[in-house]
């Protein structure tokens, strides 16, 4: 006789810090990068505890992997659940592997109560969401969506210096077990648990968050060649400095976009130059620009300034510019069905809930364009996160993992449309 399905919590507390200990930093974070050998060893782990419970394990070709717990009625499209495993270079321990693993937690704990579900549940963990390895980022949500095919990134180098193609294989190859499957398997919806990232529910003292949307996010790499020379001897006229470029470009945007538009965000995250000695002028330097804003118009008028910006400044320092856009997402918005269905599960569950929009990308966004998508977000301390100080009390992961749990019983039996 089946039970009432619950989460546990002390199984699912232990499992993130048993995912924690996989790329573990000695400040407390985790740097699991996509596609390495510690991301490998991750993917390791949540496969053989998913085949030790009986649910059966696949991967595609971009390396997203799937854990399945079937359904009664097989033709029904299976609902989707997760989030990634991959992490920043100075992660925390939640980003990502919070949605993955209390989704995983869902799986288990309908297989401890035996409660069936109409529909398959699958859990999935995304290829390279952080885009900080590889780039771009959500590469893994992008194949599963059409939006991009594996092969579009041939070529793309780590930042370590791996080659994407090469890691790529390494990953599926690490996984014998993991049948193979093809891109785009049609779902019913799909639900990701995750961390806010900013301040907003631990302000408000709302443990749940039900988000209608994700802001869009252009990512912008800008180079201006200038020309190497001594330091000492080449006087101002003479000089066509890339750094004097740079440095004025950065101080201008920094100026001039958020200041103006307080839902813009600018941040210059990667910066490099050559040749890097102390009294050679560069010769060439590089920065990327990660720009977001919930307005699609708004991001299009940004880039358009940004570029206008690097134009002067290269053109007062006698260099050359390049732009090269690496990334467009633009903005989404969720089904409001779901929206509504998360709120309720939350109404259930007597757990407090507010709507909201997510400053970050998540895979849900991509996903979002084949299958009604939904978002749980649960507060983390002082809104911390991409920093290995990153926090959330057991209260709110234990709350976020209930609603997670809830959600996908109600979605699971649903045999209609949503
Ligand atoms: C996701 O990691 C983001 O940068 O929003
Ligand atoms: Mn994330
Ligand atoms: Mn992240």
């Amino acid at each position: 006789m089946s039970i009432q399905a619950r989460v546990n919590g002390e199984r699912l507390i232990r499992a993130l810090a048993d995912f924690a200990a996989i790329g573990a930093t000695p400040s407390g974070g985790v740097n699991r990068q996509a596609l390495s050998p510690e991301d490998r060893v991750a993917r390791r782990l949540l496969a053989e505890r998913a085949l030790a419970r009986g649910f059966s394990v696949h991967q595609d070709n971009a390396a997203n992997l799937f854990i399945r717990r079937d359904g009664t009625e097989h033709a029904l499209p299976a609902l989707m659940i997760g989030s990634h495993l991959d992490s920043q270079p100075t992660g925390g321990r939640f980003d990502g592997a919070l949605g993955t693993l209390s989704a995983f937690e869902v799986l288990e704990a309908l297989a401890d109560a035996e409660i069936p579900t109409a529909r398959a549940i699958e859990v999935v963990s995304f290829t390279n969401e952080e885009g900080s390895r590889f780039t771009p980022g959500c590469m893994g949500s992008m194949a599963f969506a059409g939006v991009q095919a594996v092969g579009d990134w041939q070529g793309a180098t780590a930042t370590d210096g791996a080659r994407f193609e090469d890691e790529l294989a390494a990953t599926l190859a690490a996984l014998p077990e993991a049948r193979m499957r093809q891109q785009r398997a049609e779902i019913f919806a799909f639900v990701e648990l995750h961390i806010e990232q900013g301040p907003v529910l631990e302000r408000a003292e709302v443990p749940i968050g039900v988000v209608t949307g994700v802001q869009g996010t252009r990512w912008i790499e800008v180079t201006f060649t200038g020309e190497a020379a001594h330091a000492g001897t080449t006087p101002r006229e003479f000089r066509k400095d890339a750094m004097a470029a740079a440095a004025r470009a950065i101080a201008e945007l920094q100026a001039e976009i958020m200041p103006c538009d307080p839902q813009a965000r600018l941040t210059v995250g990667r910066f490099s130059l050559e040749p890097g000695s102390i009294n050679v002028i560069p010769r060439q330097v590089s920065f990327t620009v990660d720009l977001r804003h919930p307005d699609s118009a708004a991001l299009a008028e940004i880039e358009q300034r940004l570029g206008d910006t690097c134009a002067r400044a290269g053109a007062q320092a006698g260099c050359i510019l390049a732009i090269e856009r690496r990334l467009d997402m633009p903005p989404a918005r969720f089904a409001p069905a779901l929206a509504a269905a998360t709120e309720a599960a939350c109404r259930r569950l007597g757990i407090a809930s507010w709507p909201m929009t997510s400053g970050a990308f998540h895979d849900a966004l991509f996903v979002n364009r084949v299958a009604p998508s939904a978002m749980i977000f649960v507060p983390c301390r002082d809104g911390v996160s991409h920093n290995e100080a990153e926090f959330v009390a057991d209260d709110h992961i234990l709350q976020g993992a209930e609603t997670l749990l809830e959600l996908a019983l109600d979605l699971a039996n649903r045999r209609e449309g949503l």
